[in-house]
């Protein structure tokens, strides 16, 4: 039987550090606050001209790829999961093609927010163990800062996010002693509205047009509580039913990685679970909210740190925009 298996990790976060005190010199907020309630100390920003989505997922792949003891050329498809690319259309995964110099190969976006690594993984795992790609590129890379709102109307989302990208490269591997036990995904659109950005888009009656610089539908809304409730349920439930499924327990967790929304949602999902902080992985102190990236640079600062050893269970979970949401259960 044919199993998926993450053979290397990588990341990549813009140079430009930004912290709690220099976001409260443009808006009405404060390092207490933010810490407080997020846990977030400081964030990553890109220098625009200088770093984009392709290209900090571009260093992220070169990363991964390298740590896989694979060149560009060994990559028989490419997943990248934004949901900020560089253009409108294509998608970034053709740009990230380019900049790699892979081969024609297929190319697919994935654009599920915050749960986008989670749902690409499960796209990956059904082509290898299916045997239709035997080496997946999977990308999860962000630039939130230049589409914040920066004043005080947006300041419950402006101070949770940042930029960075985190990339892994998924192998067939016959080894059932290892590799992706399950994939759980879910969505519930009747809350699309709750945590959005509007435009531009093809709801309104031109993509663009002059009025549209005047509309708050430009910028991102979320509605903080209802999505950290459910954010907590969701996530937790969702890691359950992957324990389940697998006849296995919390107890069998070695680690759990969640996506990196806000340090009170992961500690409350952590302590439903039962789970120590020595099995619980968190750096949202350094990055903030990288949305699609969050798991892929936990997975590989934990590579990093040589922390991943052969046999140990990781639980990956995440929770976002459209609601959608979703676990991975995987064995290294
Ligand atoms: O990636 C998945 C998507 N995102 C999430 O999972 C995030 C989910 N939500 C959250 O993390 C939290 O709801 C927030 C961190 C956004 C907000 O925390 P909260 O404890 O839910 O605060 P709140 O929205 O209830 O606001 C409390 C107060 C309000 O003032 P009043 O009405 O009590 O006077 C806000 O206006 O804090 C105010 N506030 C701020 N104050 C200082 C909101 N944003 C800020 C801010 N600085 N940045």
């Amino acid at each position: 039987m044919i199993r998926t298996k993450i053979i290397g990790a990588g990341h990549y976060v813009p140079e430009n550090v930004v912290t709690n005190h220099d976001l409260a010199k443009l808006i009405t907020t404060s390092d207490e606050w933010i810490r407080e309630r997020s846990g977030i100390e400081e964030r990553h920003f890109i220098t625009p001209g200088v770093h984009n989505t392709t290209s900090m997922g571009t260093m992220a792949a070169r990363m991964a790829i390298e740590r896989a003891n694979l060149k560009p050329e060994d990559i028989d498809f490419i997943i990248f999961a934004t949901l900020s690319s560089d253009y409108y259309f294509p998608g970034p995964g053709v740009m990230l093609q380019r900049e790699l110099g892979i081969k024609p190969t297929g190319a697919l976006d994935v654009r599920n927010q915050c749960s986008g690594f989670i749902y690409g993984l499960s796209v990956a795992d059904a082509y290898i163990r299916s045997g239709i790609y035997k080496n997946i590129l999977l990308v999860g890379s962000e630039t939130q800062s230049i589409a914040l709102d920066m004043t005080d109307r947006g300041r419950n989302t402006a101070v949770l996010f940042g930029d960075g990208a985190g990339a892994v490269v998924l192998t067939a591997t016959e080894n059932e002693n290892e590799g992706i036990l399950s994939t759980h995904l879910y969505a519930e659109g009747e809350h699309a509205d709750q945590l959005c950005l509007k435009m531009p888009g093809t709801g309104a009656h031109k993509m663009i047009y002059p009025e549209m610089m005047d509309s708050e539908d430009i910028l991102p809304i979320m509605n903080g509580n209802f999505v950290f409730k459910n954010a907590i349920a969701r996530m937790t439930e969702v890691v359950l039913e992957a324990l389940a499924k697998n006849n296995l327990t919390t107890d069998d967790i070695d680690m759990l990685v969640p996506h990196q929304a806000n340090l009170r949602i992961t500690q409350m999902v952590q302590r439903q679970l039962r789970l120590p902080d020595e099995r619980a992985y968190s750096n949202i102190a350094k990055y903030g909210n990288t949305t699609a990236a969050t798991i892929p640079i936990c997975l590989s600062e934990l590579w990093e740190q040589g922390r991943i050893k052969p046999g140990q269970l990781y639980a990956l979970v995440a929770f976002g925009s459209g609601f959608t949401w979703g676990s991975v259960l995987l064995r290294w």
